[in-house]
């Protein structure tokens, strides 16, 4: 017999060279082809149109037969899954290390445990002992979950199969199982798709929502292929930086759901809070107004969520080339929001280095943003506090003039609601609170005329 071809897989990309290259011809990743078990040769002689079995058919309509969604009972999870776990779907959850993936799913699975429904959690990555240590901490020790230390796919399967199956299985994480009837190490393309393959085969046979942990990369992915992402309903991504306490869950695929609805959470000594107010936990210890914060009406998904700007200028006495520096934010959108007000509003920034902050690490991309980073630039330039309790949204133009943004009244309604008492933005955009005086900026030289001479 002919020695089967050698292959190799992009672990980034998933597609397949028969030479190992430093360079992936399809994604353009270095050092990302690895050596993959031989594909198997399909025989094509065979007419595929005889000899099956018959498939049913079934009517989109059949009332009565739609899966039950399970609520986990953590609301901000079952929010951002779109009302709860689908029965026999598959969820992966992504994140970097140490972000709170196994806290989360642990939480999960103890609410739904102690709701009396069937709970098994498999952890590839810990011992069983350490995962205890952590339901311990998180005051979970009691929660009826089946927990499991195993990387063996083959022996989770059989295990499951000789008991009654669970209504959630967690599988922490993806990364770490291994199929004995597939070459190769743990981690590789060809394993981690086996695996989830046998995985999700199992919970569409039998009705159990499976979630996958998988592990991110550098750039953000989920390790091992793309192909990861088809096979699953859900993809999820669990983020946030490390240093602050939030994070934030966020479906980027939902066969069942929007993918806009996020989940909000904070990082506390015994595991993770649900926030429902996100706003409070952006714009807390915000007491006394200052120079160079402006406060933004920003959208999660439906909801608002209201974050602090901070801009600060610092005047060079040297020519030496003035710093920008921007975290949370786009580079491009600051520097050109600082050309704007230099050639519109007549301001000058060449000799001053700017630094631009979005609070509590929250990032931003919306362009209503622009007028509220312009707000803080100008207020900290002229060291002049803008007016208390004000908020502000509007995206800039390269003419100067503040555009109308999507989601302005309910942007404004959330700013009332926290006892802000008044908005700036573009003059035709509706005010949806009666509390809240709207203030329409038509031009952002009127912005900085108003700052100026206050
Ligand atoms: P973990 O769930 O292990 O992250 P992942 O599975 O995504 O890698 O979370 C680990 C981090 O969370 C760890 O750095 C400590 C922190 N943590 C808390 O702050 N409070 C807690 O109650 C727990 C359990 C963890
Ligand atoms: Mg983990």
């Amino acid at each position: 017999m002919a020695k089967p071809k050698k292959r190799y897989v992009c672990q980034a990309c998933g597609s397949v060279s028969h030479r190992w290259q430093g360079q992936c011809a399809d994604c353009a990743e270095w050092n990302t082809l690895v050596e993959d078990a031989p594909a198997t040769v399909f025989s094509l002689k065979h007419d595929l149109s005889s000899g099956g079995r018959a498939v049913e058919f079934v009517d989109l309509d059949k009332p009565g037969e739609l899966p039950v969604r399970q609520k986990t009972g953590l609301a901000e999870f079952d929010r951002a899954l779109g009302g709860g776990l689908v029965p026999g779907s598959a969820i992966l959850m992504g994140g970097d290390p140490g972000i709170g993936k196994s806290t989360l799913l642990l939480q999960a699975a103890a609410k739904v445990a102690r709701e009396g429904h069937g709970v098994v959690y498999v952890s590839g990555e810990e011992a069983a002992g350490q995962v205890r240590m952590r339901a311990a901490r998180l005051g979970l020790s009691d929660a009826p979950v089946k927990l499991a230390a195993a990387t063996g796919v083959r022996d989770i399967l059989t295990t499951l199969g000789r008991m009654d199956a669970p209504k959630l299985l967690v599988i922490d994480s993806i990364q770490t199982m291994h199929s004995d009837t597939i070459e190769g190490a743990p981690g590789t393309v060809s394993q981690v798709r086996g695996c989830a393959f046998e995985l999700i085969r199992y919970a569409k046979e039998t009705g159990v929502a499976l979630v996958l942990v998988g592990h991110v990369t550098k750039d953000g992915s989920i390790a091992g292929p793309r192909v990861l992402e088809h096979m699953v309903d859900v993809v999820m991504s669990f983020e946030g930086e490390r240093s602050h306490q939030y994070r934030i869950l966020r479906a980027l695929k939902n066969r069942f759901g929007a993918v806009d609805e996020i989940g909000v959470f904070a990082m506390e000594g015994d595991g993770l809070e649900e926030v429902d107010n996100p706003s409070l936990l952006f714009l807390s210890g915000r007491e006394q107004p200052m120079a160079g914060s402006a406060v933004f009406p920003a959208m999660e998904g439906t909801r608002p969520v209201l974050v602090e700007i901070q801009a600060l200028i610092v005047r060079l006495q040297s020519g030496a080339t003035p710093r920008r520096a921007v975290v949370g934010w786009d580079t491009g959108r600051l520097a050109m929001l600082l050309a704007v007000l230099e050639s519109r509003c007549g301001l000058s920034f060449s000799s001053a280095e700017v630094y631009l902050n979005v609070a509590g690490g929250y990032r931003l991309s919306d362009p209503a943003a622009d007028l509220a980073v312009a707000a803080a630039l100008v207020s900290a330039l002229a060291d002049k506090a803008l007016p208390s309790r004000s908020a502000w949204l509007g995206e800039v133009s390269l003419a100067g003039e503040v555009r109308p943004v999507a989601h302005g009244g309910v942007r404004l309604r959330e700013a009332a609601k926290l006892g802000f008492d008044r908005g700036f933005g573009p003059p035709d955009a509706k005010n949806g609170s009666a509390e809240l005086e709207y203030v329409g900026v038509g031009q952002l030289a009127n912005l900085v005329d108003r700052v100026m001479s206050s």
